[in-house]
């Protein structure tokens, strides 16, 4: 399955043009990954060291795909996502900047997760990524790609939030299709779908 860059139908066109001037040049363009890494700095408290979170409720950047990072930078700087944490740190960021530091986070591994899922889990999460297809947005391996996130072994917590905000259609979303996806998971599939993707290597 191939994906080309969503140009987004449910967002203003300020926010529209913002997002493509920022987002879509990305593959085209050189990164600077040294300049993200000085910016990055900044971002260590919160995300841990290279993107490692070790805060239940702050999710990992390390091996994000470049343009879902960039795309989520753009939408907390333009206000469309908001979080009181997140939003200021967003906030001062150039199209450059922003660039630059997600090609940093993308470049960096992610840590073997630390949490271990439960055995009931681990054989009806798989079921349940086919059954939704979460695979066939977020990949076979639930890596991500493109604008579309990694999910294998981001933090539990934060992943059981974000499920139950995009349910809810609390959780800012680009085009849609996460939150359309999200509506026919009960909250036992998200408690599965959080314990499992948490710990997937
Ligand atoms: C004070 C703590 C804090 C700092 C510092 C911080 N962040 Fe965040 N960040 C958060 C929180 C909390 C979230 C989750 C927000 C939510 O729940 O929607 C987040 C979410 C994100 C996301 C979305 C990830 C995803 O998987 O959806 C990106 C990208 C991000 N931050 C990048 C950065 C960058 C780049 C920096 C440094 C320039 C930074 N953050 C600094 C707290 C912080
Ligand atoms: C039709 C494609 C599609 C399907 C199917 C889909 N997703 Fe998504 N998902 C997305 C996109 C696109 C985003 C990014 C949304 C945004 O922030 O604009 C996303 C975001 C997420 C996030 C937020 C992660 C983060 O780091 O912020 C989680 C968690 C998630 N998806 C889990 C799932 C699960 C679990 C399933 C299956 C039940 C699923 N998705 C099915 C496209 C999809």
């Amino acid at each position: 399955m191939t994906f080309t860059v969503v140009v987004p139908r449910a967002v203003a066109a300020p926010l529209a043009a913002a997002l493509l001037a920022a987002a879509s040049p990305f593959s085209a363009r050189a990164a600077d990954i040294a300049a993200g890494e000085q910016k990055a700095q900044a971002c260590a408290a919160c995300h841990g060291a290279s993107g490692n979170s070790a805060n239940p409720a702050v999710p990992s950047l390390a091996g994000q795909p470049a343009q879902f990072i960039a795309t989520q930078l753009v939408m907390f700087r333009e206000g469309q996502r908001k979080d009181a944490q997140m939003s200021p740190m967003a906030a001062g960021l150039t199209n450059t900047d922003l660039n630059n530091i997600a090609a940093y986070f993308a470049a960096q591994k992610l840590s073997p997760p630390k949490h271990s899922t439960t055995a009931a889990n681990a054989e009806a999460g798989p079921r349940l990524t086919q059954q939704y297809n979460c695979t066939q947005c977020h990949g076979p391996g639930l890596l991500g790609q493109q604008h579309i996130p990694r999910l294998a072994g981001q933090q539990m917590e934060y992943l059981r939030t974000q499920l139950r905000g995009f349910k809810a259609s609390t959780r800012f979303d680009m085009d849609g299709q996460m939150t359309s996806a999200a509506q026919a998971l009960t909250e036992a599939d998200i408690a599965v779908l959080a314990d499992y993707l948490s710990g997937l290597k």
